[in-house]
């Protein structure tokens, strides 16, 4: 590999799904994939949706945004204001509904449980390929009954989370900011190692994660939400308010005023 290598390529899998991955390449300004080898990271168009994944041997299957089947889609019907400590961090009681922006969307599974319960969660995500497999996953889930009510709650908004926080009018301040940032040490779940493997390659550790919260600290109308894992440092050393202790992660609740 060159210095001149591109991160990552768009692939398609199958000749049908060519013009998708060139208009896609277009838009995210992305060579398109010669050869498994051209790149360290395909995003493959296929019929299953967007997909990405690390090329060469040893590597972890491919990670996709994924609300119908999987995990997300066998728990959605079992998610409730009471089994969820993410819902407790965020604040949900009673017919309450606090609006949530997620600044680190990631695969968008944290914001797609708070949306299941009747939030209305704005995505914010940094990373353009990210963004792309989200908007992927929502548009897939948006035409599955069931789905459909939780997806119209998510918006999805691609950029730097501290520039969106600090360019929020009076208006549109959230209820809650929450945020997860990427971690060097987290769950050991095979499925976690396989996206924090992908989501690395891409991103890297979000170094910058002490000033989204300076940010969100300053926007948040109730309180702000840190997922971290369960014996790490609270972010940039701010002590939150209180904690909700889990097996693995923990969330660090900061409340306002
Ligand atoms: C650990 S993942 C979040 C996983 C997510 N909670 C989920 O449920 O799928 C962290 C994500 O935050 C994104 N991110 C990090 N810093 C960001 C920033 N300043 N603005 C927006 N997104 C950011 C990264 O690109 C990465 O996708």
């Amino acid at each position: 590999m060159t210095s001149s290598t591109p991160r990552v390529c768009v692939a398609f899998d199958g000749e049908a799904f060519r013009g998708d991955a060139e208009a896609l390449a277009a838009i995210l300004g992305l060579p398109l994939a010669t050869g498994p080898d051209d790149a360290p990271l395909h995003l493959t168009v296929s019929a299953a949706g967007l997909s990405l994944s690390l090329t060469g041997p040893d590597t972890p299957g491919p990670v996709r945004v994924d609300f119908i089947s999987g995990r997300l889609g066998y728990r959605q019907a079992r998610i409730s204001p009471r089994g969820e400590s993410l819902a407790r961090a965020v604040g949900l009681r009673g017919n309450e509904r606090p609006s949530v922006v997620d600044a680190t969307a990631g695969l968008g599974r944290d914001a797609f449980v708070l949306a299941s319960l009747g939030c209305r969660v704005t995505l914010v995500e940094r990373e353009p390929v990210i963004a792309a497999l989200l908007e992927d996953g929502l548009a897939r889930a948006a035409g599955q009954p069931g789905l459909a009510d939780a997806v119209a709650r998510m918006h999805l908004v691609q950029g730097n989370a501290r520039d969106y926080l600090s360019a929020l009018d009076e208006t549109a301040r959230p209820d809650v900011v929450y945020m997860d940032p990427m971690y060097p040490h987290r769950d050991k779940s095979a499925l976690v190692k396989k996206e924090m493997r992908v989501f690395r390659a891409l991103a890297g550790d979000d170094a910058d994660a002490p000033e989204i919260l300076a940010a969100a600290l300053r926007v948040a109308r109730r309180r702000v939400v840190v997922k971290r894992p369960a014996r790490a440092e609270p972010l940039g050393g701010r002590r939150p308010g209180h904690r909700i202790p889990g097996k693995t992660t923990r969330f660090d609740v900061y409340v306002k005023g």
